[in-house]
């Protein structure tokens, strides 16, 4: 699937655009949920919105960018379903694909610089998840989401 969502706060403004651009010129069709500037603005509500098309079904991936990809792997961990990765390098962010079928990608504007957070896109977008052993690991991820969830 070459679609994918995307969003950031002023922390992550600037090297989202840079993703965008990246992700478009590989031929990912990609929405935008802002923020549109580097106002400040609170990071949580664009996770919501990132996740919660993600969790409707109607993308598959996602990429949330702020100042350390901390705030955003925090909010989006908090929603059903989302399993976010923050990665400062390519490894982590293929084996989170493989092994933990990560479906967020959460990026620090501050600490990882343009070429390393394009290809730690691309270590996450070219890489899928290898299933057996490790979708029982996930499994038990889900269940204890659930036995933590109040509704
Ligand atoms: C905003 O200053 C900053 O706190 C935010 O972008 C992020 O780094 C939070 O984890």
């Amino acid at each position: 699937m070459n679609r994918i969502i995307i969003g950031c706060d002023h922390g992550g403004f600037i090297r989202k655009s840079e993703i965008i651009k990246h992700l478009e010129s590989r031929g990912f069709q990609v929405t935008d949920v802002g923020t549109y500037t580097q106002q400040s603005c609170d990071y949580p509500e664009i996770a919501k919105q990132v996740c919660g098309r993600i969790q409707g079904g109607e993308f598959e991936l996602g990429i949330l960018v702020c100042g350390t990809g901390i705030g955003m792997s925090i909010a989006a961990n908090k929603h059903n379903g989302i399993r976010a990765a923050c990665c400062s390098d390519t490894f982590s962010a293929r084996m989170t694909r493989m092994h933990n079928n990560a479906n967020v990608l959460c990026l620090g504007e501050r600490t990882v610089g343009m070429g390393l957070a394009l290809d730690i896109v691309d270590a996450f977008i070219e890489n899928s998840f290898e299933g057996e052993r490790h979708q029982r690991r996930v499994s038990m991820i889900h269940e204890i989401e659930k036995e933590n969830s109040s509704t």
